[in-house]
């Protein structure tokens, strides 16, 4: 099975601390694959280290068979890799509308994709004329995740998109992330493990800055002192 996307050995500086001490994720072609671990250990680093956000001073990451380490965001991001920040990040000021149409790479991204975005997100089309902050927590997460559709993306990097929600919404966020894993490879961040385990069919343990597990959900689901020591879950 090819990997889309490999991390290897990567060690993340912010200012002088020493964030990432070895980070290791492999990401097969149309899974999705989870990456997990508790508060501060280093999963939002690990993402903004592929994005060259954090760039990785020592370590490879390679996508789609090339390294791209040390290159710049914007030139990362070309390659087909859409992000979706933590905490819902969208233009609170702008429309729902205007919020797709600033996420287009290419002239026309948006009208190539709006059916399937409004598919997925029927509430969105709806609001569409009103601003973000006019939306609830759970359309501000929709809109983040349908502003990394709009663009022909091949991997997507999603960042706890469960976080602060209803459970009737999160319900409906995995069954949209379910559905759009079927065109686009997931890194899904997520502190929710039900939601996770329900999800991915591979995982990724983050523990202090370092890869300390990864493997078969199904193999974790059933590890119960794994999850017991790294995720502190039941
Ligand atoms: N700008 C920064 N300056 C200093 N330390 C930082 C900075 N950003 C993150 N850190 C530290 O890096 C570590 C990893 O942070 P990161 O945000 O990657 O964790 P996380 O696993 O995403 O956590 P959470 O589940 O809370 O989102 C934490 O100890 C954090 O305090
Ligand atoms: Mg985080």
């Amino acid at each position: 099975m090819m990997n889309l996307l490999e991390v290897q050995e990567i060690h993340t500086f912010i200012g002088q601390f020493h964030i990432l001490e070895g980070v290791d994720l492999a990401v097969p072609v149309g899974s999705i694959t989870a990456v997990l671990g508790r508060n501060g250990a280093g999963k939002t680093t690990t993402l903004k280290s592929v994005l060259g956000l954090t760039p990785p001073r020592s370590g490879r990451v390679i996508f789609d068979g090339q390294e791209i380490q040390g290159r710049r965001s914007f030139d990362i991001a070309a390659l087909g890799i859409g992000y979706v920040p933590e905490h819902r990040a969208i233009f609170r000021d702008l429309s729902v509308l205007e919020n797709l149409k600033i996420a287009e790479r290419k002239k026309g991204d948006l009208a190539r994709k709006e059916e399937f975005i409004f598919n997925l997100f029927p509430d969105l089309k709806r609001l569409i004329k009103l601003p973000g902050t006019n939306l609830s927590g759970g359309q501000q997460q929709m809109l983040a995740v349908a502003r990394a559709l709009v663009p022909d993306n091949r991997l997507l990097l999603i960042d706890e998109p469960s976080e602060g929600l209803a459970p009737v919404i999160i319900e409906q966020m995995m069954e949209a992330i379910r559905q759009l894993s079927a065109n686009t490879t997931v890194v899904l961040v997520e502190q929710n493990f039900l939601m996770a385990s329900r999800l991915a069919e591979r995982y990724v343990i983050i523990d202090e800055g370092q890869t300390v597990k990864h493997g078969l959900m199904a193999d974790l689901v059933a590890d119960k002192a794994t999850i017991h020591r790294y995720l502190g879950a039941a």
